[in-house]
């Protein structure tokens, strides 16, 4: 690279280059790519699934794992219609929607000023005279399908919008079946599917996506002082696990944005390339959701103690996994000039990392330096997520794993076939220190131990 592009090298990330990352090395892939895409959907890779699966191993540890009062439930996506009449999503799950007649394409009537229309050079929707836009009205978000053999109103269906009505639903069976008393929470992670006017912007806004939901219920008392709790458990989350606290802001909405379930709703917003957007809702759902399914199904959700009776209050922690991975990406994705030359590097917290440790042999086609390397790859990737490499040159190979947001590396050279040591890389500092092999296993698990 010349001089004047090295120095423009050293940029912030946006939307476009996490995204040329994340495709160019296997994390995220545009869905039905050879047909030339499908709006808003995108699949996930080897490394893509990885880190989501890190995202969340993480967040069921702190929600399930470390806590004495959540427990874990995995509902249906696909639940009986009149759940979601009862929870209001058939009735108020809308978006306003208005269609522009001369360039027939739509927006969310609440969105004209971030969107752009279809004339060149692109303005907002109703910029131009030729403009031609209709009234907005109400689109339902849901997918709707039909559930046996007969396509009729009456096999209607939905595919889930959101997780937590599968927890409210199952109320009574978890109470009656688990030791659990107010405060207690269900946690659950799951996909649900929302037909977006205007999904865009990488993976932000997605028609099929995961969410991570927990619903708490607890004495209609406690519920405010549950909400703020909450609320500075999530964040505390995101900042451990490696968000800069300058990234993260927590605003509460106003009467007029609140969800029809809602009595007050805190969202925790990031600071994406994009700018400020909500990255996880903190919602007070009240007696809401117990109460509409209680009355539509004639079965009674309520807390029945010893000498104590009442319909709990929610307070429900949302966020998806997308969105928290792209956060974790956008915040760990850095570009610097090293001796020179060019570096992209995603500096991942290591638990978030797809790969711990990459086992190389600094030279890949010296037999003795690969039969030293092998055996401790092999025994390292029984306890930790390694990768094996031999091919191209070492700095080739070190480039690719800074690029995947691989912490540690462990390079096998000719004083490793000496005395047994190698040296350990670490991907932030660039620091390289001499270890002893037999201890590398203990030694790296210590360290994503207390990372
Ligand atoms: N149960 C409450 C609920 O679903 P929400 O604010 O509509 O509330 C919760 O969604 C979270 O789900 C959001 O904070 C966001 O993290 C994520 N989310 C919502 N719509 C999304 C979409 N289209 N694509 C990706 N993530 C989405």
């Amino acid at each position: 690279m010349a001089a004047e592009q090295l120095e423009q090298f050293e940029g912030e990330a946006t939307i476009e280059k996490v995204a040329s990352l994340c495709r160019r090395r296997g994390f995220v892939f545009p869905s039905s790519d050879i047909y030339g895409g499908l709006g808003s959907s995108f699949d996930f890779g080897h490394y893509g699934v990885l880190l989501n699966d890190n995202v969340k191993g993480e967040w069921r540890r702190s929600m399930i794992q470390e806590r004495d009062d959540v427990v874990a439930l995995d509902s249906a996506i696909i639940l009986h219609p009149q759940v979601w009449v009862a929870s209001g999503h058939v009735e108020g799950f809308s978006d306003p929607l208005v269609d522009c007649r001369t360039c027939k394409l739509r927006f969310r009537a609440d969105q004209l000023e971030q969107a752009a229309c279809g004339k060149r050079p692109s303005r907002h929707p109703g910029g131009y005279s030729e403009c031609d836009l209709t009234e907005p009205r109400a689109f339902n978000m849901m997918f709707e399908t039909h559930v046996g053999a007969l396509r009729d109103e009456a096999s209607v269906a939905y595919l889930r919008p959101e997780t937590a009505q599968g927890i409210f639903v199952n109320f009574k069976n978890i109470t009656s079946s688990l030791r659990v008393k107010p405060p207690f929470g269900v946690a659950q992670i799951g996909k649900s599917f929302r037909n977006e006017i205007t999904p865009g912007n990488f993976l932000f806004r997605m028609r099929e996506f995961e969410q991570m939901e927990m619903e708490f219920f607890v004495p209609p008392a406690d519920a405010a002082e549950w909400h703020r709790y909450w609320v500075d458990q999530r964040h505390s989350w995101h900042v451990g696990l490696g968000l800069r606290r300058s990234h993260l802001r927590v605003r509460a909405h106003a009467a007029e944005e609140l969800s029809h379930y809602s009595s007050a709703t805190s969202d925790i917003e990031y600071l994406y390339p994009i700018g400020w957007q909500e990255l996880e809702g903190v919602a007070n759902r009240g007696d809401y959701d117990l109460r509409q399914h209680s009355e539509a199904s004639g079965t009674k959700l309520e807390w029945i103690g010893h000498e104590e009776r009442y319909v709990p209050h929610v307070i429900e922690p949302a966020i998806s996994v997308v969105r928290s991975t792209l956060a974790f990406l956008c915040d760990a994705y850095d570009e610097e000039v090293v001796a020179e030359r060019p570096r992209t590097v995603l500096r991942l917290h290591p638990r978030l990392a797809p790969v711990k440790v990459a086992v190389l042999p600094l030279i890949g086609r010296d037999g003795a330096m690969t039969e030293k390397a092998r055996p401790l790859y092999e025994e390292l990737r029984k306890s930790i997520s390694a990768e094996y490499d031999d091919t191209a040159a070492i700095g080739k190979r070190y480039r690719r794993q800074d690029e995947i947001g691989t912490p540690w590396a462990v390079t096998i050279d000719d004083q490793t076939l000496a005395d047994d040591t190698v040296t350990l890389r670490d991907r932030d500092t660039l620091a390289q220190e001499r270890i002893a092999i037999q201890g590398t296993k203990q030694l790296l698990l210590d360290r994503l131990d207390s990372s």
